[in-house]
């Protein structure tokens, strides 16, 4: 009995995420509810009903908390949490599309807090319950709200240095649950680039790298999706993108880890990081599919052929490459902030459009530039008339003037819109970690910008 409470727990969390990835005519949805259904089935053989619940963001049956388990199924344990279900009761009688309807349910939920027994009831769901067991405790403080989205996000580096680490250690890949993990990513993220760079500072060396390819992954999905691409492909790209310098960590993991200088030798070997990381990812095309293996392979290509490694053929990069590259190369300028005294947003839009044309093609640097803004969201900003304010949206018809809210100097929670107000404008950005450190507590107040799926 308990193995089997425990695949159901498996089964359960691969159809919510399948619910969350697939249509749901999708036969990889109806394959996942059918598994999940049977063992359900088996388990009201013998009993009125079934209580799975999630205690302080542990699974538990009955009175036995899975706490192994819990650890594999943590994106079921915390996905649970986080809508504050305590509880999910099946009772005998379960029909097939009660469940369906379900996992529906819970895989399009998007807010925390959202699912409620009544709300089941509206979707013909008699036979199973969902809620909490407490009454919610909501967070009023909002210091908590930017520890909250600093937790959530280191959590997700950590997420992703996982992934990648099975693939540096030759494991295997559980892809759904990548995928998932993508997709939530996403929806916590979207559009945020700016804040978490401003919020989050990396202490950990070992962590920078991970910290970078999530914010690439995070950037790619953000311009895929403004530019119209499918939810699929947007994955499917944020996945390469994770993975495009997976070459630079296998050779620090075997090379740059040991003392002393670089030979030769070695400063050649990360030059071909990108040639390993394809050889790496190729090993994976069945669990991946070949779209890392070629933007690992082109990311240091450039638009005009130069760059490495050197083709024995003239054939533009894949687009995928080149989106990948525009920002790969716009987070390691961001990241310098970090460390360099000041790299304001407006000198990374220099610096790049240097390149446009050569390293970049220009239509697609444009549009990365008109979506990401001359001042993405979250930049804290000095306005021409000595105010301080902070970049709420951007104006996609024009990227140096986005929509600001006035956080000092007079007429706070002003917002103003830079595009219809032709006397005023952004003089400069505030180093988050200089003069624009004391406004850090404004960037909780932004909300996401929706997720277009
Ligand atoms: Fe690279
Ligand atoms: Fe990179």
């Amino acid at each position: 009995m308990r193995d089997k409470v425990k695949v159901c727990f498996l089964l359960l969390m691969n159809a919510i995420q399948a619910g969350k990835i697939y249509s749901q005519d999708h036969p990889k949805f109806r394959e996942f509810l059918d598994r999940l259904y049977a063992s359900l089935l088996e388990l009201l053989q013998h009993r009125k009903e079934l209580i799975l619940g999630v205690v302080s963001g542990e699974l538990a049956w009955e009175d036995e908390i899975f706490f192994e388990l819990s650890q594999k199924l943590r994106p079921l344990a915390s996905f649970l949490e986080e809508n504050q279900v305590e509880r999910i009761v099946f009772s005998q009688g379960l029909q097939l599309e009660e469940l369906r309807q379900f996992i529906l349910f819970l895989a399009r939920t998007k807010k925390p807090g959202q699912v409620e027994e009544k709300d089941l009831s509206l979707y013909g769901v008699k036979n199973i319950r969902a809620g909490r067991l407490r009454a919610a405790v909501q967070s009023m403080d909002p210091e908590g709200e930017s520890e909250e989205l600093k937790m959530k996000y280191e959590n997700s580096v950590r997420a992703v240095s996982q992934s990648l680490h099975l693939v540096l250690d030759e494991q295997e890949v559980d892809y759904l649950d990548l995928r998932f993990n993508l997709l939530n990513i996403m929806e916590d993220f979207f559009g945020r680039h700016e804040e978490l760079l401003n919020l989050v500072s990396v202490k950990e060396r070992d962590l920078v790298t991970f910290v970078h390819l999530l914010n690439v992954s995070l950037l790619v999905m953000f311009f895929a999706s403004r530019l119209g691409f499918s939810k699929d492909d947007v994955l499917d790209l944020g996945i390469a993108a994770l993975y495009h310098d997976i070459g630079k960590l296998y050779i620090a993991e075997k090379i740059i880890k040991k003392k002393g200088r670089l030979t030769e030798a070695e400063f050649q070997q990360i030059q071909n990081h990108p040639i390993i990381g394809a050889s790496l990812l190729e090993g994976y095309k069945d669990t991946l599919g070949y779209l890392p293996v070629v933007a690992a392979y082109e990311h240091h290509l450039r638009y005009d052929l130069s760059g490495y490694p050197r083709l024995p053929h003239n054939r533009k990069p894949h687009l995928a490459s080149m989106m990948i590259a525009i920002c790969d190369v716009y987070d390691a300028l961001a990241l310098k902030r970090s460390y360099k005294k000041d790299y304001p947003p407006d000198k990374i839009y220099e610096v790049m459009m240097m390149d446009k044309g050569k390293a970049f093609p220009p239509q697609l640097l444009d549009k990365f530039f008109q979506f990401i803004g001359l001042w993405p969201v979250g930049s804290i900003v000095l306005l021409s008339d000595g105010r301080v304010g902070i970049v709420r949206q951007v104006n996609e018809n024009d990227m140096a003037r986005p929509v600001v809210e006035v956080i000092e100097g007079g007429g706070s929670g002003e917002k103003i819109d830079l595009s219809n107000n032709g006397g005023l404008s952004i003089v400069k950005a505030l180093n988050p970690r200089g003069q624009g450190r004391k406004y850090l507590r404004y960037l909780k107040l932004a909300r996401p910008q929706g997720v277009p799926f």
